[in-house]
């Protein structure tokens, strides 16, 4: 008789199925991406991210602290400044929201907390572009290179451990560690967003730091093509070269097979950003009793680490590390 392979006798009991498990989410594997708006007293609500805030610089401490206490090894800060202009000065201001919220949180916590912060101009221009614009308004590759370097040292300065570029400029990581070198911050490292797709799952994310691209324009001449997939082991290659320490796939769950890709590929830490959209779209069904949020939050993140994921950048953070606790 032809032999019937019997592969559901593993999957019996809990306890069975807890044993060959080959994936295990732990709040190790999570980053919180936290908002800190400049000039409020009380959290902002954000109507498309539920159950997320824009932080005031007292509620940003108080949740870190909870988030430490759970487990969660790493916060991804965002700053969403009072002012905003042509070039992101807010972006590099030793004043600005984001160093402020750093020192206050490294005064507070000191080594307890992995301090990461975004390294972008996009939340302080005025025209919500990730750079400086040419008259013609292009975004700049190389001037912007220059406001990048002066955010990193900024950041440095107030203490962050790891730097992450999100703008998608070509040579954005080596422009970023050679700032870094030359003012002797060689010990911070830097996570890039190396295969950043020009995405339509950031809407929510652009609410939170209230940005809006002028005249209605879009990000694609600078973040990739979603018909492509062997363009981003170029991307991650480059910012191998130039010295990344982390390498991050951004979004997430529509990109399993970059991750996957990147993972044979590489053996540096992979990130992986689940992003504003992602989360957003699990929090509408859950709401309308569709579907069970926690569950398809559970699926989704695994479904990242399974793909070859380390680290995953996720607004489920608290929910999930509470859930696995
Ligand atoms: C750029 C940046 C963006 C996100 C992270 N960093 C927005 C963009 O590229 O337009 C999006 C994250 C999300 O949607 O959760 N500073």
């Amino acid at each position: 008789m032809f032999p019937q392979r019997r592969l559901r006798r593993l999957r019996r009991t809990p306890a069975l199925r807890r044993m060959v498990a080959e994936t295990v989410l732990t709040p190790d594997d999570l980053i919180a991406p936290l908002f800190v708006r400049e000039g409020v007293r009380d959290p902002q609500a954000i109507a498309s991210l539920p159950g997320v805030v824009q932080h005031s610089l007292d509620s940003l401490r108080a949740e870190v602290g909870e988030l430490i206490s759970l487990g969660i090894p790493a916060v991804i800060v965002f700053g969403v400044p009072e002012h905003k202009d042509a070039e992101g000065t807010g972006a590099s201001d030793p004043d600005g929201i984001v160093q402020v919220a750093l020192r206050d949180l490294r005064d507070t916590y000191g080594d307890a907390v992995v301090l990461i912060a975004d390294l972008c101009l996009d939340e302080y221009t005025d025209h919500g572009h990730c750079g400086l614009l040419t008259p013609s308004g292009l975004v700049d590759n190389d001037a912007t290179l220059d406001r990048y370097a002066e955010v990193a040292i900024a950041q440095a300065e107030a203490g962050v451990d790891i730097v992450a570029p999100s703008g998608m400029m070509d040579g954005q990581v080596a422009a970023i560690r050679d700032a870094l070198d030359e003012e002797e911050y060689g010990e911070v490292a830097i996570m890039a967003y190396a295969a950043k797709y020009a995405s339509g799952l950031y809407g929510p994310f652009r609410d939170a730091v209230d940005v809006e691209i002028a005249g209605g324009g879009d990000r694609k001449a600078y973040q990739q093509d979603f018909r492509n997939a062997r363009e981003s082991l170029e991307e991650v290659r480059a910012d191998v070269v130039e010295g990344a320490d982390i390498l991050m796939v951004k979004p997430a769950v529509t990109y399993l097979d970059i991750i996957a890709r990147v993972r044979a590929e590489h053996d540096l830490p992979l990130a992986a950003y689940h992003v504003s959209g992602e989360y957003a779209m699990v929090k509408a069904a859950a709401a309308n009793g569709w579907i069970d949020g926690d569950l398809v939050a559970l699926e989704q993140l695994t479904a990242v680490k399974r793909a070859g994921a380390d680290l995953i950048l996720t607004y489920f953070a608290r929910e999930i590390a509470e859930v696995l606790t």
